[in-house]
Formats: C-alpha cells, structure tokens, sequence
C-alpha cells in the first residue's frame, strides 16, 4: 500500500511580478535570500521563510525517500488564493501557479501529483478552471474555507462542489484569511488558534447550512489540519442542534450524523488527538497530511500515524489507502456515475419539477434489452434486477448508519439515542428485505420457455457479479474473500469490496459495543470457539434482564429479523431458479440451485440463535 501525503504545499523557484502584471500592490513574491532558502514576501512583509524542498523536485523526493512517503499531492498555499481581488487576476494567478505545479509534477518520476487552485469569488470563472485543470491532470482542488463572508454553504460555492463531483475532483479545504486578525496579531495566533477555528466554521456551515443534504455522498471533501477544533467539539455542536431550536440550521440530521460525508487530515501532532479523531471520524476518514516542507508542518512525514497507538489496519489506511479512494487513484468513478448520483437541485434558471428531481428520463434511459428481435420479457428481467439493486443501495446505506450508530453506542454507553437509532434503522432494513422476498414473484409471471429465449445473451454475467449483494454480505460480517475473484471485471467493484473486508463489519461493531458495555468478556487469547460462546453467552444476559436492556434486545431483535429474511430471499431466490432453470448450471458457473441450497446455512449473526439454544437448556 503506497504511502500518500495529501496536504503539503509547493512555491515555483520564481514566477512573474504580479504586482506589476496586475498593476494593484501587495502580491506575494520570492526573495532568495542565499542557495536553497528563500523568503515569501507579501509587498513589503515578511511572510514566511522556505527552502529548496518547496521547488527542487531533487531535495523533495529525497526527502519523500527518507520519509518513507510514496506519493506527495502539492498544492499552492492559501496567500497565492487572491478571492479578494478581480476575478481576471485571479484567474490568472491560479493558472500560472497550477501550470508550475503540473511542471512540478512531470519532474516527480510519477511519485507527485497536484491539486489546482481556482478564483472561488466567480462561480463560472471557479468551474472553468477546475475543467481545465482536471484535463491538464491535477487531481483536485485546494479551495479556501471562505470567500470573504461567504462560508461554504453558500449557494455559489455549493454549485462549486457539485462541479467539482461531476469532474471527478477531490476537494482540500485549506483555512485561510483568519478571523479577527486585530486580536491576534502576535505570538503566530492566526496559525495556531484562527486556522483551526476557521476550519471547524468551513465543516459546521456546510453541516447546518444544509450543503451536504444538497450535495451527493460522492463528494470528496477532506479538511486540513485535523478537521481544526472541529471534532473536539462535536458534543458541543450536537448538544446545542437537540436543545435549541436556532442552533438547528437547516440540515435534515444531527450534525454527528454528518461526520461520514467528509475526511479530514492527520496533522494534529499529538498522539491522543490523533486517536481522538480517528474514533470521531472513523479510520477510513483521515489521511496523512503533513503541511511539509512549512515550519509548522510534520518534520518526519507520517511519523505521527507510524509512532501512534492505532491498529496495523487503521495505520495502513491513514497512511495511503484512504488517501488512494480519496483521490480516486483505486477506484476511479467514471463522470457518468457521479453524474447519476448528483443531488436534487434545479439547473441553474429552471424550477424543480417530478422529473428533475428523481431524474426520472435517466432512470428510464436504462434498460437496454439485448434480445434480437427484442423479447417482450426482458425488459421485466432488467427492471426487476435493478430495483433489487436499488434497494441494495438503500439496504447499505441503512446499514452503514446502523454500524455508525452501533459504533457510537459502544464510545459512549450511558447514551441511549444510538441505541434507539440503530433499532429504528435495522427495522428499516427488515423491512425492504419482506419486499425483496416478495419482489421474486413479479419474475415468476415469466414462462421458462421466455427466459431461455434470451438467458444465452446473459453469459458470463451472473448474480455472483452483484457487487452490492456481496457489499452487504461483507458489511454484516459474512467476508469470503475468494468472492472477489468475480468482480475481477470491474475495478473499481474490486477496490470496494475490498475495502468493506478490511473494514469492520455490523457484526464487529455490535459485538465491540457489548463489550465496552462491560457486557461480553473474553481474554485476548481466547480461541474463536471460546470467543463465539462468549459473544452467545453476551446476549444470553441481555435477555435474562430484559427491563434493564429493552433497547439493546430491539437490536437483537431487528438483527435476528434481518438474518431470518436474509435466509427467506436466498430460499426464494432458489425456487425462483428451480422454477425457471431446473437443476441446469448457472450463467457464472456455477451447478446452480445444488450450489444456491449451500448458501442456506449462511447467517451473519449466529450468535443471536445461538443464544436461544442456552436460554432454552
Ligand atoms: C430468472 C431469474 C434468475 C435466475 C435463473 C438466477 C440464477 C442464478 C444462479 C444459477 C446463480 C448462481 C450463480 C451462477 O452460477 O450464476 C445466481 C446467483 C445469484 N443471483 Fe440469481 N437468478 C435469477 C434472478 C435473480 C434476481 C432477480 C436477483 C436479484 C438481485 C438475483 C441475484 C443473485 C445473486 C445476488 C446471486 C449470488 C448469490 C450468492 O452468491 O449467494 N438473481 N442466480
């Protein structure tokens, strides 16, 4: 797994005068002060001391090297933004310093990418530049946390973003233009106290102004130093959404629940604020950032992650594999995925209608029959397959709500609303899997004879291809690795699936929860044998002391309900195959209903039936 740094910033060795191009004062500039060390001077000011590393590609991989880093994305700094100016210089500015960066790049033996800088103050002019940026080859954007009083969820910048998904961006939000510079004009303050308040203001505007409800969850936003206080305040900001009504904003859920739609970097210097936010956000949503070659930044890029108390896996992905899906470099999601993902707004000028809103002449753009001349029944046969994938979405993003849930339930035991949520979405969750069972029907109508007609236009492709069927499997805990070898095909189906093995299923998080909870023991050493009885004889008690426990059994309950109907689709599935094939093989290879009546026994929770064997002895 390559080793990704994907905040650390970059100056060109020398660039035009911009004060005299633009003919406006106080532009920033490099003085060379002696070989290898330069100054940034804004007009007269000193504004900060550099070396080589920022525009000698030599001293950097060097550096990388010593470091251990693989990969380095750069990016301008945040004085060089210029929103405060005409857009036109601006723009030009933005150009010349992502022109250099990309020149940069080509010097970095493929080990340095690049984020682009755009003029945020003019949405189209923002746009443009990203287009042609993203062509030229940077990966993304690095965008300031405002726009002078415009903070994230302004409509403008929203617009941004949405663009930004569409062309496949990755956005770093850098704090910038500090708030009250008069009483902080010593001592470094802006760096040290405004940055990370600035950037808790970018995360909590876009929270409760509503952006993200108006954005798709394929936005790539990651916020720099740690997310600023952001985390360590959560409490604060939640506490204040339940209890008073103005705190509310306009977003549709508690702004905990928001954590899952951005990543932030790790450059907190602090072993236990790095572990902080690692619960907070979740391992899969921070990334080394470094702020190298500053002198505030990470002297030793990734020591910190390297030196910390998180587990091999959640270093790995801190280290690089967050970054790799972050960027896109693992799974790079075409424009037309994101595109048929974007969120419910109106095109610019026109009124939100039925149509727009759902996008319902795209999702009727999608079947393609293959039949020739094409079979009356087919159409049925596309459309059946793909609301079940549909609900396959909703199932896992249900899902992945209840695991964030569960897993907050196990952070903080004496609150019950996790509990009360997770219950709440599970039966969600049962609930479209009755529909699934019953879904299977509809097919039936089809005779055998009709199926046959066109099923020789279907191969290779098979139901074992169904990356969501297998995501949900992987997420509630059944993990088969040797499954992957389906989805060989389609890599960035791969990369997912992947990744949902590595991380922790449903059935980790419920289980760590009851152990945190004090509720489920066993030693390190224990062998999986003796871990299982130890996680059946853990719901034992929860049901023996059913007026204490009420909301932890709901979830057993919900979860015991999820299985059961698990097992009732998979039986359905397998009538429906005997109905229409018989006991001939599968469109995947495989012996069909004979290999089908294997899967039965699978349960993702067999520790909850487990359970009610004891409770019965
Ligand atoms: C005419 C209807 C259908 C037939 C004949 C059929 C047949 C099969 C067969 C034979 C397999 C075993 C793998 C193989 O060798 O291809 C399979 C697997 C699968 N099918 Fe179907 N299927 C049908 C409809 C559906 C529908 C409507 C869904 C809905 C999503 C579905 C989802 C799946 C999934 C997820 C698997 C993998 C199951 C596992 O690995 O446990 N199938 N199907």
């Amino acid at each position: 797994m390559p080793v990704i740094d994907i905040h650390n910033h970059f100056f060109p060795r020398t660039w035009p005068d911009l004060a005299a191009r633009y003919g406006t004062p106080n532009w920033p500039w490099i003085k060379h002060t002696e070989p290898g060390n330069a100054d940034i001077m804004v007009g007269d000011r000193f504004f900060r001391q550099i070396y080589s590393a920022c525009w000698d590609p030599e001293v950097r991989l060097s550096e990388m090297d010593r470091d251990g880093v693989d990969v380095q994305v750069i990016s301008a700094t945040p004085v060089l933004f210029a929103y405060d100016r005409p857009v036109e210089h601006a723009l030009d500015c933005a150009r010349l310093f992502n022109d250099a960066a990309l020149e940069l790049c080509a010097q970095g033996k493929g080990r340095l990418k690049s984020l682009c800088q755009v003029p945020l103050q003019d949405i189209d002019a923002a746009c443009k530049e990203l287009s042609r940026c993203v062509r030229a080859g940077h990966l993304g954007v690095q965008i300031g946390n405002h726009v002078s009083e415009k903070n994230l969820d302004d409509p403008g910048i929203v617009t941004f973003l949405h663009h930004c998904v569409d062309e496949g961006a990755a956005v770093l939000v850098h704090p910038w233009d500090m708030l009250a510079p008069e009483r902080m004009p010593k001592y470094m303050m802006p760096w040290t106290v405004g940055m990370p308040a600035e950037t808790q203001l970018g995360i909590v505007a876009m929270i409760l102004g509503g952006a993200f409800d108006k954005l798709p969850s394929t936005l790539r936003i990651c916020f720099a130093h740690g997310g600023g206080s952001f985390a360590f305040l959560l409490g604060r900001l939640n506490n204040a959404w339940h209890h008073h009504p103005v705190a509310h904003g306009v977003c549709e859920l508690p702004p905990s629940r928001y954590v899952n739609r951005f990543c932030v970097d790790s450059a907190v210097f602090d072993d236990r604020a790095l572990q902080f936010l690692v619960d907070t956000m979740g391992a899969e949503r921070v990334m080394l950032g470094s702020d190298y070659p500053f002198p505030l930044g990470e002297h030793r890029v990734g020591s910190l992650i390297r030196s910390s108390h998180l587990t091999p896996q959640a270093k790995a992905r801190l280290l690089g594999g967050n970054a790799e899906e972050f960027l896109g470099i693992a799974a790079e999601k075409s424009a037309a995925d994101a595109s048929k993902q974007t969120a419910p707004i109106a095109p610019q000028g026109e009124q939100l209608t039925y149509s727009s809103y759902l996008k319902v002449p795209e999702l009727l753009e999608l079947q393609h029959p293959t039949s020739s001349p094409e079979h009356h029944d087919e159409l049925l046969f596309i459309i059946v397959h793909q609301t079940y994938e549909l609900w396959f979405k909703e199932l896992l993003h249900d899902l992945d709500a209840v695991v964030a849930n569960l897993r907050a339930a196990g952070a903080k035991t004496e609150s019950r609303d996790e509990v009360y949520e997770a219950a709440r979405l599970l039966r969600r969750c049962t609930e479209i899997t009755r529909v699934l069972v019953e879904q299977f029907t509809i097919l039936e109508t089809m005779l055998p004879t009709h199926f046959l007609a066109f099923r020789g236009k279907l191969e290779p492709a098979s139901g074992f291809q169904s990356e969501q069927f297998r995501e949900l499997e992987f997420l509630c805990g059944l993990k088969d690795e040797k499954m992957l070898r389906y989805h060989k095909p389609t890599p960035e189906a791969h990369a997912m699936l992947a990744r949902r093995l590595r991380e922790p299923s449903l059935h980790d998080v419920f289980f760590d929860a009851l152990r945190a909870m004090g509720k489920l023991h066993f030693d390190e050493s224990a062998t999986e044998q003796e871990r299982f009885a130890a996680r059946a004889r853990a719901i034992l008690s929860l049901y023996r002391d059913e007026h204490r426990n009420r909301d932890w059994i709901d979830v057993c309950e919900r979860l015991t309900e999820f299985d059961e109907l698990v097992v009732s689709w998979r039986l359905r599935h397998i009538q429906l195959v005997e109905r229409v094939i018989g006991a001939r093989t599968g469109t995947g290879g495989s012996a069909g209903s004979s290999y089908l009546k294997l899967t039965l026994d699978k349960k993702f929770f067999p520790e909850l039936w487990e359970a009610r064997t004891l409770l019965t002895e």
